[in-house]
């Protein structure tokens, strides 16, 4: 097959230039003639099992899927013919046999395609009976759940948990009976990255949801004082709940809609993001010049990824730096250095942090974490939950005036905002690497090399005398492989990132529905362009984080407990615990 042959089809009369080997789906896409489709993701396999994307072909008698169908010379295609609607209308209305609608809950709502097409196609969504009312409900830790009454078995979720390299889900039965379970066979443990959940079209998997408790305290407020904490990477996704362009930078807007819903504070998770950096490259340059230390050194604010490492590879668990994840740091300080300056005491704080993750809700519940035996972040919401705490409110984001964040932790350098994308935590932690060890002469800001959504990037850099290794992995399947290579080669590299979602952060978990390759790649673009715009682009030239660092040292206990953690072997699989 010649490489990007054209060439000529027809969708709905028009003529269209189609790329020789795609499917009629993509091209169709390309050219902004939507053909609705449920199972369909770019980033999992073609399964085409739910046969919503049916469409006729001229001179073929049966309908077939759009997903799934090649392009060929010639071809005259309809999307909507009153044969392809009829039976289009039969098989949505078959699927919601097999998906209980919880509307009122349900985070998906306002991005909802079943919905959306049972508006369209004037549905009966009860024309058949529900088959699915007697399934159960997994629920992995707090984190995520897979809620059989609403399934459709596209089996998205048991690919992409294959992709993570974790295969926590299978397929029970057979038939009208097949149902999606975990693997309960002692091996296998969920990592809480909420893979399952961004890809899944009707919200059976799904985060475990905390909005309303959420709700309930900004209804109820008493003596608290409610603070949000907002993560480097939603800044440039939760626009697209509000019909926003991919991409599209929300940071005033998200401060203003916050300040909506009654937050008494706004703060800023990359304020926290400047204090990992700081702590992360002091190490990295403690390991680098004591030959004793374990090398490499491997970053730890993505909780999926400690987690995977916990359980899968606990042998590693020395490679990981000690330094707490962003929005734990950040909250370390709200609740002594900011509670203390603005004589709150720390009882009646409570943090809510708003991020593109479901594993964050693991990791803010862990015990190694508390400080005064209590829980630094409260509560954590995911995107997807905010944007429908929004919507539930009446609050347009896209319409709203843009604000501030509220200071000292509204400030914060163009090496945080990066956070977000892969290969950002390493860039910024080389940044003040370099700056810290006076190699001026490196430049020191811009490190190409470990951005994009490659699935391992790896180079060289060179600091001062000393070249050092570095590797990038995103999406766990990809860091699985190093640390296989490390297995062999235990030299290999001498620092290593991972992250657990595709793309980073603004691919995570908890992230607007449909997150897809193009989405990504926008919203990474956008951090970058903040990062661009800042005058201090180095964690460790932040002036707030400079004063709370110096208020730590006075306070050397706290100054441990605050910045470090500790991780531990999992023996056993701990998910479906109770
Ligand atoms: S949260 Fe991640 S590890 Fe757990 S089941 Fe879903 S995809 Fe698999
Ligand atoms: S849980 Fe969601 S992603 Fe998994 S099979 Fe069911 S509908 Fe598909
Ligand atoms: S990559 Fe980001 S969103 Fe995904 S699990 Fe890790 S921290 Fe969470
Ligand atoms: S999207 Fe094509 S069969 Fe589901």
């Amino acid at each position: 097959m010649e490489k990007n042959k054209i060439i000529n089809i027809k969708i709905n009369g028009q003529e269209i230039k189609a790329k020789e080997g795609e499917t009629i789906l993509e091209a169709a896409y390309r050219f902004g003639i939507e053909i609705p489709s449920l199972c369909f993701h770019p980033d999992t396999p073609v399964k085409a099992n739910c046969r919503v994307c049916v469409v006729e072909i001229k001179g073929m008698e049966d309908l077939p899927t759009a997903c799934s169908t090649k392009v060929c010379e010639g071809m005259e295609i309809k999307t909507e013919s009153v044969k392809v609607k009829a039976a289009r209308k039969m098989n949505l209305e078959l699927i919601f046999a097999e998906h209980i609608e919880k509307c009122p809950t349900c985070p998906l709502k306002s991005t909802c395609k079943l919905l959306a097409y049972a508006r369209k196609y004037r549905l009966k969504i009860n024309r058949f009976k529900d088959r699915k009312s007697k399934r159960k409900t997994y629920k992995f830790a707090n984190a995520v759940e897979i809620d059989g009454t609403q399934c459709i078995d596209c089996r998205n979720c048991i690919d992409v948990c294959a992709q993570q390299g974790v295969n926590f889900l299978t397929l029970k039965n057979r038939g009208s009976d097949i149902e999606i379970v975990p693997v309960n066979d002692g091996k296998h443990d969920c990592v809480y990255c909420g893979q399952c959940a961004v890809h899944c079209p009707v919200a059976s998997a799904q985060e475990q949801l905390h909005f309303q408790e959420v709700e309930k305290i900004l209804k109820d407020k008493k003596d608290k004082i409610i603070v949000a904490q907002i993560a480097p990477s939603i800044r440039s996704s939760i626009g697209e709940i509000f019909n926003l362009p991919y991409g599209k930078i929300v940071t005033g807007q998200l401060v203003a809609s916050l300040r909506a819903l009654c937050f008494d504070y706004v703060f800023d998770v990359n304020f926290g993001a400047d204090m990992t950096t700081i702590i992360e490259a002091e190490e990295l340059i403690e390991r680098l010049k004591n030959s004793k230390s374990v090398l490499p050194l491997m970053t730890s604010c993505c909780p999926a990824w400690v987690r995977f490492v916990e359980f899968y590879y606990p042998e590693f668990i020395p490679n990981l730096t000690t330094a707490r994840s962003p929005h734990i740091h950040s909250a370390g300080i709200i609740k002594t250095y900011w509670a203390e300056k603005a004589e709150i005491d720390i009882k009646d704080v409570v943090v809510v942090s708003i991020m593109p993750c479901t594993a964050k809700k693991f990791e803010a519940q862990r015990k190694e974490l508390r400080i005064k035996n209590r829980n630094l972040v409260d509560f954590v919401l995911t995107t997807r939950e905010l944007g429908f705490l929004l919507e539930r409110k009446r609050i347009n984001l896209a319409k709203i005036e843009p604000q501030k964040a509220d200071n000292p932790l509204g400030e914060h350098s163009g090496a945080a905002a990066i956070y977000g994308a892969s290969g950002g935590v390493m860039e910024s932690a080389l940044r003040t690497t370099c700056d810290l060890l006076n190699k001026k002469e490196f430049g020191c800001i811009d490190f190409a090399a470990v951005r994009g959504a490659e699935g391992i990037k790896k180079a060289n850099v060179k600091i001062g005398d000393r070249i050092l290794k570095i590797a990038v992995a995103n999406g766990l399947g990809n860091a699985k492989k190093l640390l296989e290579e490390l297995k062999k080669n235990p030299k290999a590299f001498d620092y290593m990132e991972a992250m657990a979602c595709p793309g980073g952060c603004i691919g995570g978990g908890g992230q607007p529905i449909p997150t897809t390759p193009k989405q990504r790649a926008e919203r990474a673009k956008a951090l970058y362009q903040i990062d661009r715009s800042k005058k201090i682009r180095m964690a460790h030239k932040n002036p707030q984080v400079k004063k709370a660092m110096d208020w730590l040292d006075k306070n050397e206990k706290l100054k441990h407990q605050i910045l470090h953690t500790r991780y531990k072997k999992v023996k056993k699989p701990e998910a479906l615990k109770k």
